[in-house]
């Protein structure tokens, strides 16, 4: 099939959201998983329920909205220094590994981030982790005032970019978000950071289950909605394979087959 572009997700697939824990576990040393774990919980929660309210606010706030929540809800204190010193690792958060590298490798064909982020922290993000000569845009909800996985956040692309949904691959790791760009129409890639039976092993070995694996459970693993990605894999890096095809897909002389 055409490729015209990769768009990725942001939180979850370039960037580790889990990193904030360098910061949660700093200032609240007992509770630090806990409250990472919830904190993105809620805060994807908080997306969906606005949305669903039509009472939109920016991803900065509503992460500084769930933010304060998991911290009362833990019952731990915190002064506006703690809270946005936390809150400031969103604008520095670690990319994956493979972000790079797989950006890199696909460099040639538009490469793009749809994020619920706002443009400002995205763009913030961008900038601050070294990514910004590697996407040619960097595009967000909120000129839509919907978040994913509403089907007007996915149009954007097509708005922004001038690619059709079918021609395009959506990078996510995030599986309600690989499911709903599925439903709208795009070629998906849903990247297994933690596959079934690398959990099933988690989940045996523990005496408990903790924050980190529930985490696992509730938003890492496929959803069942009956919209199964195009591909699963196993790191950013396989994509590069996806492109591969695309160009074997190509006529001899060089140009590509008409969609
Ligand atoms: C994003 C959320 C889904 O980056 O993590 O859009």
């Amino acid at each position: 099939m055409t490729i015209d572009a990769f768009v990725f997700d942001a939180y979850g697939t370039l960037y580790d959201v889990q990193s904030v824990s360098q910061i949660t576990k700093e200032e609240f040393p007992e509770h630090g998983d806990l409250i990472t774990q919830v904190w993105r919980l809620k805060q994807l929660e908080y997306t969906w329920l606005r949305s669903l309210m039509s009472r939109y606010r920016s991803f900065w706030e509503i992460t500084e909205e769930s933010l304060i929540y998991t911290l009362d809800a833990v019952g731990v204190e915190s002064t506006k220094a703690v809270r946005d010193r936390i809150m400031d690792k969103y604008l520095h958060l670690n990319p994956y590994h493979d972000s790079i590298s797989a950006l890199d490798a696909l460099a040639g064909v538009p490469r793009a981030i749809l994020s619920n982020g706002n443009q400002e922290i995205l763009d913030a993000l961008v900038r601050n982790t070294g990514l910004e000569g590697k996407l040619e845009s960097v595009i967000s909800i909120d000129k839509g005032g919907v978040f994913k996985p509403h089907g007007d956040a996915y149009a954007l692309v097509e708005k922004t970019l001038d690619v059709k949904p079918q021609n395009t691959v959506f990078v996510s790791s995030n599986a309600f978000d690989a499911c709903a760009a599925k439903n709208y129409g795009f070629q998906v890639a849903w990247i297994e950071r933690v596959t079934r039976e690398a959990l099933a092993t988690e989940i045996a070995a523990a005496d408990t289950v903790g924050p980190s694996t529930m985490f696992k459970l509730l938003r890492m693993q496929m959803e069942n909605f009956g919209m199964e990605p195009d591909h699963r894999l196993k790191s950013l890096d396989d994509l590069a394979s996806l492109g591969r095809a695309r160009d074997h897909e190509r006529s001899p002389n060089g140009n590509a087959p008409v969609a």
